[in-house]
């Protein structure tokens, strides 16, 4: 296994880590984060921050583009395979960074805990033998309160696992195996990307981007030069773009043959929730979630996908006439901003559409007929499910409570602290537990909101969803979601509406160390929705 299992790492390092002579890698890249100029609309090029990725060993299938973007690069591993990866922070000075492996098992220094953030011009080299059973994972920055930014600049990439199992399934492959990265951004005039009311790209202060002092919990004034209050409220409630990209660009078309795809969708987004639905009515055929290949495909009406989550869809396009147009929508649901009062519409300061706004996400164009012989297999995956009996904890499940205080969104009362010293949740390296996390209402809060949804992830495990509830009185929101949730595989960020209970239930394997779980609404993670806790040996 990786040689940092057996290597005793000091809680508070930041040295930039060096490669291990005695780690053979199978793949080997490497990975650098760095300011880029693309033509993303017809006029101005955009400036974006970007991953460059080059192989130096391995598979050369083992790397991958996400096609004409930017975002990116798709890594394709099988599972036991052995994995460096040197990356290189070359952002501008001001962002420090560290790539945490959104969804993989890994020892604690290599999944990117933002105390690993290295500072620009440093390299960081992870090495990894990857555990995880075959699933569509992804990686991003991870720094303490810059990752809504990074990620919004364009640093988000793909990390596929497939093991066994899965290569004996045919399911779609090559170029009927899709991967669609939903995000929202707003460009301004010149084509340059605005993250809350500021440009990429534009030092100010000192930074490397511009307009984020208020990101540390809106407890200062901001001198954006746009609407500092409405700045305010978007790293409050979270940043919602005005147009939909799909894989970097608007106005996304799959040019499709009448034939099975594999779409992996990522919703990639800083704070935007989508409710998926086909244009025609066709249910959604889902076949995997975050972290694994469902036990057999579920069909929807609808599906829910918080940010951080992945979809693995079965979209068969083969009864379909050539010529035919169909959409991916999200369809308009209510409650996941739990306000009531005075119009909140307005924080999405550039007259974004508002969370839970129905959308149209890309367009599926049958451009021609070839002929399709796949057939959805029946049982997918034997996943080695828990029962809730089996948790130690199962009487009792450990709390997570999701709360604002002031203006932060905190969770169990608290915010993130760097400092790893203070006291944490402590779990048993091989043990099972359930936890609880609900999402409180918070009625006497600033501006009557009331609560919001929030996409809580753990790093370290992947879990199982086991029950939902929500109050009574928060029940009309919720019936616009619930039937879209897919809680039969394997997860790891789950999405939980205001006034909602959710039990989790996880085993966590294979390494001891610190990590973190927090919410993935980046803006409530930056302004600290997240904590540590310790996987102890
Ligand atoms: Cu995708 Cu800790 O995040
Ligand atoms: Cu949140």
């Amino acid at each position: 296994s990786s040689p940092s299992s057996t290597t005793k790492i000091p809680d508070n390092n930041t040295v930039a880590r060096t490669p291990n002579p005695k780690f053979i890698p199978d793949l080997e890249i490497n990975l650098k984060a760095a300011p880029k100029t693309v033509q993303i609309l017809s006029g101005q090029p955009t400036q974006v921050w970007s991953y460059a990725a080059e192989l130096v060993k391995g598979d050369p299938n083992s790397l991958q583009a996400i096609p004409d973007s930017y975002l990116g690069p798709i890594i394709r591993v099988r599972q036991g395979q052995r994995v460096r990866v040197n990356f290189q922070n070359n952002l501008p000075q001001g962002q420090p960074s560290i790539v945490h492996w959104h969804g993989l098992i890994l020892p604690e220094d290599m999944d990117g805990h933002p105390r690993f953030a290295i500072d620009p011009g440093q390299t960081y080299v992870y090495e990894f033998e990857v555990v995880n059973r075959a699933g569509t994972n992804w990686f991003h920055p991870h720094p303490d309160m810059l990752t809504g930014q990074q990620a919004y600049a364009g640093l988000a990439g793909l990390f596929i696992v497939t093991d066994p199992e899965e290569a004996a399934l045919k399911l779609p492959t090559g170029a009927y195996e899709v991967p669609i990265v939903l995000q929202d951004r707003t460009l301004d005039a010149s084509n340059q990307l605005l993250y809350l009311g500021s440009k990429i790209g534009t030092p100010r202060n000192g930074g490397g981007m511009g307009g984020m002092e208020g990101m540390g919990g809106m407890s200062q004034g901001n001198s954006s030069q746009s609407s500092g209050g409405m700045d305010d409220m978007g790293g409050m409630m979270g940043f919602l773009g005005k147009q939909l990209f799909v894989n970097g660009k608007p106005d996304f078309t799959l040019a499709a043959a009448t034939r099975v795809y594999r779409l992996r969708i990522l919703n990639g987004s800083n704070a935007r929730i989508y409710k998926l639905a086909w244009s025609n009515g066709d249910p959604l055929t889902v076949i995997g979630t975050d972290g694994s290949l469902l036990s057999q495909p579920v069909t929807r009406k609808y599906v829910m996908l918080a940010p951080g989550e992945r979809l693995d869809v079965w979209a068969d396009f083969s009864k379909l006439k050539v010529g035919t147009q169909l959409a991916l929508n999200s369809l308009a649901f209510s409650g996941a901003e739990n306000v009531d009062g005075n119009s909140m519409g307005g924080m999405s300061s550039s007259n974004a559409p508002e969370l839970g706004a129905a959308m149209t996400l890309f367009n599926v164009k049958i451009a021609r007929t070839e002929t399709e012989t796949l057939q959805i297999p029946s049982k997918l995956a034997a996943l080695p499910l828990l029962r809730p009996e089996d948790a130690i904890n199962a009487a009792q499940p450990r709390p997570v409570e999701l709360s604002l205080q002031g203006m932060k969104w905190v969770m169990n009362g608290k915010p993130f602290e760097m400092n790893v010293a203070t006291p944490q949740e402590t779990v048993k390296l091989n043990s099972i537990e359930q936890w609880e996390i609900i999402n409180k209402l918070n009625p006497g809060a600033m501006m009557d909101a009331k609560g919001m949804a929030h996409p809580i992830h753990l790093h370290g495990v992947q879990f199982q969803v086991i029950s939902r509830q929500v109050l009574p009185e928060l029940a009309t929101g919720w019936q616009t979601v619930k039937d879209g949730y897919v809680d039969e595989g394997l997860k790891d960020t789950v999405m939980v509406m205001p006034g909602e209970r959710v039990k989790l239930l996880m085993k966590f394997e294979k390494y001891s160390g610190l990590f973190t779980y927090h919410c993935h609404n980046l803006e409530h993670e930056d302004a600290g929705m997240m904590r540590n806790y310790r996987i102890q040996g």
